[in-house]
This record gives structure tokens, C-alpha cells and sequence, in this order.
């Protein structure tokens, strides 16, 4: 909560830093404006507790780059608030954007308000379809591969169900399992739902779908999820899937507040590797994760931003990234359990 609040802080530092700036450049011509690359970001929720993590990164990154001027605005999950906020930027002169998509299947009003204007986009975390970012040279995406996110997570729960036999509470031979799923059309819940169990069942493991809840990403939501499933069976569901960590950790207050001991608990996987996340797993809550690497994707966007709004390519970055299709840079997922939390508490 305080990591999050310091991340709004340090976001609200760059708007006031932006506006001193701005109000310098229209008063005296010491400061010229095209000395600095002016970006301009917006994300769909600030209350996400990975892209606050994610954000607190990104604006670090800025902040050490005194070429760079920045403003952040929060769309509030309305798609709406985010496309005045893009064509408010555009007007304010921003030379290029970085857009966490409120809705990924709508960005056409922020897509022509760019081209018209010729202002380069950088999306982020929100992947768009393949159709919309090929409408243009100038947009791109900075995230990571969803497939391979469920694949590990589905690999993790995997060993774990085959080493441990006591996972198997009532000896049938097959794993109770639900799923906590990611916002309804999202990229990485569609995907990382089909991946994870896939995997799973791939690497030998039989399994009996209880049954699966959208929570949205949210821990709260996640938790009023759960707390209903227990009350329907109680001890007899032995692994949770979750999207992400958050929902894994609406999960694991679910448990708490109903009073089950450790025993009775399931095996619970998140996707992530949040602060809270890592905590969980470091406090053997969480079975295990896997690292949405939010320090490497933030750098790789903010050396793509700076780098094509000083006209220079994509290609530049591939001997620090690797680059896709002249469009994407994706960073790795890794997978996270107690054998190797140290490593993500300490250098993460
Ligand atoms: C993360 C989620 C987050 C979502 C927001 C995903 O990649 O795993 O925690 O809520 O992005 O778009
Ligand atoms: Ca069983």
C-alpha cells in the first residue's frame, strides 16, 4: 500500500515537474523545448497493484534522464477518459505516447488522433490485436509472451502435484483444481488460463475442474470468489490457478478468514511476482509464481520511447532486446518457488 502510494506521488511529481516546464517554455526561451522529449503516458487503473510496481519502475527510469519530460495519467478504466487523455497530450505537444490500453479491442480513436498528428505510440502490458498495431509504422508494444506465463505456471503446479502426494487430500488420483481468471477478453487471462491447465495436463497430472471465477485481476474480488467456493467444498479443492498474484492472494485471505488451517488449504499458484506476491511465497502461502519481469519490461520501454522519439528505430534495440516483426519487444517470464525467492526479494 505505501510502495503504491509512493509510486502516485512520484507520478504526480512528473505531472507538476511537466507543467514547471511547460509554463517555463511559454514564459522564456532559456528552456527550449526541443531540447527534451516530452512523453506522455497513460495507464488504465493506477490502483493495479503489478502496473503501480510497474509504473514506480518506469518513472525511475525517467526521472535519472534529465532529457526527459514526462506526464501520467490514470484512465480509471474508462476507455472513454483515455482517449480525451491522448488527445489532451497530443495537444499539449507530447513527441511521443506510451498507452496501457483501457479496452484492447478499441483503440482506434487513439490510434488515428496519434497518426493524424504523427505522434509515435508505444503500448504497453495491454497487448493490442495484430490487425490495429499493423496500421501503422509508428506503433509498438512493449510486454511479455502470455503463453509462456501459463506454460511455467502450469509447469510449476505440475511438479509440485507429482513430487507431493499429499496435495491429493482425498487419495483419488486426480487434482481438484479452479481457476481465478484475469478481466474477460484480456490477453494474458484468456491465454494463461489455456496454457496453464494445458500444461498441466500435458506433464501427466489428471485433474477435475471444480470450477472457475473472473475476478478481474482483483484481490478483493478474488477473495469473495473463493470464500464461495469454500463454503461449496469446502476442504476438497486441493490446487488454485490464479491469473495473477493478486487474485492468488485474494485466495489466500479467503482461506484465512475462514479459519482453515494450513493443511486444508490447496496448492496456490499465482503470475506476477508483485512485492506481496514474493512475500507470500517467501511465507509459504503461496506455493509458487512467475516473474512478470515489470523492471525489464519498464526499462525496454522507456529505451524504446526515448529511442524513436529521438527518430531513431526499433532495430537500434536489438542487441539489448529481442525484437519482433519491427513491432514488439517481449521480455521473459521466470518462474519463482522457495527454492529461488531470495534471489527475486533481494536484486528485484
Ligand atoms: C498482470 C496483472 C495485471 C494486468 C493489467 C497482467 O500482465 O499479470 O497483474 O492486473 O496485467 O493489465
Ligand atoms: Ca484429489
Amino acid at each position: 500500500m505505501s510502495k503504491r502510494i509512493k509510486g502516485m506521488a512520484v507520478a504526480l511529481s512528473f505531472v507538476l515537474l511537466a507543467a514547471v516546464f511547460a509554463a517555463g517554455c511559454g514564459q522564456q526561451n532559456t528552456v527550449r523545448r526541443s531540447d527534451k522529449i516530452k512523453v506522455g503516458v497513460t495507464i488504465y487503473d493506477q490502483y493495479d497493484t503489478f502496473l503501480s510496481q510497474y509504473m514506480e519502475c518506469f518513472t525511475k527510469e525517467l526521472e535519472a534522464d534529465e532529457e526527459v519530460e514526462v506526464v501520467v495519467y490514470n484512465a480509471s478504466q474508462s476507455q472513454q477518459t483515455q482517449n480525451s487523455q491522448v488527445k489532451k497530450m497530443i495537444e499539449d505537444g507530447c513527441d511521443i505516447l506510451c498507452v496501457n490500453l483501457v479496452d484492447r479491442t478499441d483503440p482506434t480513436t487513439v490510434i488515428d488522433a496519434a497518426k493524424k498528428a504523427d505522434v509515435p505510440i508505444v503500448f504497453f502490458n495491454r497487448e493490442l490485436v495484430e490487425g490495429d498495431i499493423g496500421r501503422w509504422n509508428k506503433l509498438f508494444y512493449v510486454g511479455a509472451d502470455a503463453a509462456q506465463s501459463g506454460i511455467l505456471e502450469g509447469e510449476l503446479a505440475a511438479s509440485t502435484c507429482l513430487s507431493d502426494k499429499t496435495i491429493d487430500r482425498n487419495g483419488d488420483g486426480k487434482i481438484q483444481y479452479i481457476v481465478l481468471e484475469g478481466e474477460a477478453g484480456h490477453q494474458d487471462a484468456i491465454v494463461r488460463t489455456e496454457y496453464s491447465v494445458d500444461t498441466l495436463v500435458q506433464k501427466g497430472v489428471e485433474v477435475d475442474k471444480l470450477g472457475y471465477a473472473i475476478a478481474n485481476w482483483n484481490r478483493a474480488q478474488a477473495q469473495t470468489k473463493v470464500a464461495q467456493f469454500i463454503e461449496n467444498y469446502h476442504d476438497s479443492i486441493e490446487l488454485i490457478m490464479s491469473n495473477n498474484d493478486d487474485m492468488a492472494l485474494g485466495a489466500i485471505d479467503a482461506y484465512e478468514a475462514a479459519g482453515m488451517i494450513k493443511s486444508e488449504w490447496p496448492a496456490i499458484f499465482g503470475i506476477d511476482g508483485t512485492t506481496v506476491g514474493l512475500e507470500a511465497v517467501r511465507d509459504d502461502k503461496m506455493t509458487g509464481t512467475v516473474y512478470n519481469d515489470k523492471e525489464g519490461q519498464a526499462h525496454a520501454l522507456y529505451r524504446l520511447t526515448t529511442t524513436i522519439a529521438r527518430g531513431g528505430s526499433i532495430e537500434e534495440l536489438s542487441d539489448e532486446f529481442e525484437v519482433t516483426d519491427g513491432k514488439y519487444i517481449r521480455l521473459d517470464y521466470e518462474k519463482i518457488t522457495a527454492t529461488n525467492i531470495n534471489k527475486y526479494l533481494k536484486v528485484k
